[in-house]
C-alpha cells in the first residue's frame, strides 16, 4: 500500500492541485502552505492592516505585536539566543547580499572568500562579485564523490588568508548534508568570519543556531511553509556589530540631521522602510503549525518517502543520481536522455518537478552536464505521488528511447 501522509489534509494546495491533476514534487523550489498560516495572513489582513514600530493606534499596536512575536518564536524555534539577532529581510538571497555589502570593508587584496564547489548561486554571486571588487580571491573548497565537500582538501584550503567561509547546510542540487561542525571549526581556527545557508536545511529537522557554531545563518521564509517576500538572517551579536548599514529609510535611524545620521543597531537597524508585516505574520503561524507536529513522525515520514525515491530511481535503467542524497529531494540525469526532454514529457503527464541547472551552474558544468531533473518532498507528499512520477518516468523513457 501506498505511503500516506498525515498532513496532506493540512495543505488545501495538494487537494486544489490534484483536482488539476498536477502531482507536485517541487517543494525544495517552494513549499505549500498549510490552512493556519493562510488563517493567520488572512486574519491580520481583515482585521486591519497596519504599520509596525510607528504607530501608536490600537491596530498599529496590534501589528508591531504579532509581528515581534515572530521573532521570538524564531528565536525559540532556532535555539537563536536573543530575538534581536534575528532580522527581518526579503529572502535568504537578499540576506547574503546585505552580508556581502554589510561585511565588504573587512576584505582587501589578498584576502580569500571560501566557498564550496554546490553553491546555489545566492551564495555564490554575491561573493564572487565582492571578492571583484576587492581584489580578493575567491576559493572553492571541492567536493568528494558523494556530493559532500571534502574536509581534507577544505583544510588544505582554509588558511590563514581565509577572511570568510560561506557554506550551503543542506544542498539544494545534491540533497547532500554538509559537515558544518568540522567546516565552522576549521574557519574559527583561522580567525575566519563563516555565514552558513540554511535555505535547504532549515526546513529539515530541528536545527541550534547557537550550538551550530557560525557567525551568520540565512533562509527563506516560503521553504519554511510561510509567505514569500520575506528572509530572515540570523548573526552572533558580536558579528552583526561589524555589519555595516546597507539600505536607509524609515525606522532604522536613532537620529537624523540633514548632513548627518546615527543608525539603530539590529535587528531594526538592518529593516529600513516598511518590512513584510503579513508575510512575517504568516512565518510566525507556519512555525506554530511545526511546532504542534510531531517532529519525529514528520522526520520519519520524510525519510521513508525519500528512500523510496532513491530506491525507485536507483531500480530505472540508465538512471544517474547526482552525487548520494541523503534527505528531501534527488538529482538525476538518464543515459541517452535530455533532461529538458524528459522533463517536458513529465510536465505534460501533471507531474510538477524542477529541471536544469538549479541555480548552480558550475556545479552542473563541473559535473558535465548541461542539466538535471530535480524531485524534491514536503511532508504532504505521499506514496501516491511518488507512484505517479514514476508511472510518467517510465512512461517518457520509452517515448524518448
Ligand atoms: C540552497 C539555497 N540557497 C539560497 C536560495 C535562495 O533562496 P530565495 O530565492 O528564497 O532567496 C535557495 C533557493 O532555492 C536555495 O536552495
Amino acid at each position: 500500500m501506498a505511503l500516506h501522509s498525515p498532513w496532506r489534509s493540512a495543505f488545501p494546495a495538494l487537494a486544489a492541485l490534484a483536482a488539476e491533476e498536477q502531482t507536485y514534487l517541487d517543494s525544495a523550489a517552494t513549499a505549500q502552505k498549510p490552512q493556519a498560516m493562510l488563517d493567520a495572513l488572512a486574519g491580520y489582513y481583515a482585521s486591519g492592516a497596519a504599520n509596525v514600530h510607528r504607530a501608536q493606534h490600537l491596530p498599529g499596536e496590534r501589528a508591531t505585536r504579532a509581528f515581534e512575536a515572530t521573532r521570538t518564536r524564531l528565536a525559540h524555534w532556532l535555539d537563536a539566543g536573543s530575538p534581536e539577532q534575528l532580522v527581518f529581510t526579503h529572502g535568504a538571497t537578499e540576506a547574503l547580499n546585505l552580508l556581502a555589502y554589510g561585511l565588504e570593508p573587512l576584505f582587501g587584496e589578498g584576502d580569500e572568500i571560501a566557498v564550496s564547489a554546490l553553491e546555489h548561486h545566492a551564495n555564490l554571486l554575491p561573493w564572487q562579485q565582492l571578492a571583484l571588487r576587492r581584489g580578493a580571491k575567491l576559493v572553492v573548497l571541492p567536493l568528494d564523490d558523494r556530493g559532500v565537500i571534502d574536509l581534507e582538501a577544505a583544510r588544505q584550503l582554509i588558511g590563514p588568508h581565509t577572511r570568510l567561509l560561506a557554506v550551503s547546510q543542506l544542498s539544494n542540487v545534491l540533497g547532500t548534508w554538509q559537515p558544518l561542525p568540522e567546516l565552522l571549526a576549521q574557519a574559527r581556527a583561522q580567525g575566519a568570519l563563516s555565514v552558513v545557508d540554511g535555505a535547504q536545511g532549515v526546513v529539515h529537522g530541528r536545527h541550534s543556531l547557537s550550538a551550530l557554531g557560525c557567525d551568520f545563518y540565512v533562509f527563506s521564509s516560503h521553504k519554511l511553509y510561510g509567505p514569500e517576500g520575506l528572509g530572515v538572517l540570523w548573526g552572533r551579536a558580536e558579528a552583526l556589530a561589524r555589519l555595516r548599514h546597507w539600505q536607509f529609510g524609515g525606522e532604522m535611524v536613532q537620529n537624523a540631521d540633514y548632513q548627518n545620521a546615527h543608525f539603530r543597531p539590529a535587528p531594526l537597524g538592518f529593516e529600513a522602510g516598511t518590512p513584510a508585516i503579513g508575510a512575517v505574520i504568516g512565518l510566525g503561524a507556519s512555525l506554530d503549525w511545526l511546532a504542534r507536529q510531531d517532529a519525529a513522525e514528520l522526520a520519519a515520514h520524510e525519510a521513508v518517502l525519500h528512500a523510496q525515491l532513491l530506491a525507485g530511481l536507483r531500480a530505472r535503467d540508465g538512471v544517474r543520481l547526482l552525487g548520494e542524497p541523503q534527505a528531501a529531494l534527488a538529482s538525476f540525469v538518464v543515459r541517452d536522455v535530455h533532461s529538458a526532454d524528459l522533463a517536458h514529457l513529465l510536465t505534460e503527464q501533471g507531474v510538477a518537478v524542477r529541471a536544469g541547472h538549479h541555480c548552480a551552474m558550475p556545479l552542473l558544468k563541473h559535473l558535465g552536464l548541461p542539466g538535471a531533473i530535480r524531485v524534491s518532498l514536503g511532508p504532504y507528499n505521499d506514496g501516491t505521488d511518488l507512484e505517479r512520477f514514476f508511472h510518467a518516468l517510465d512512461g517518457a523513457l520509452e517515448l524518448l528511447r
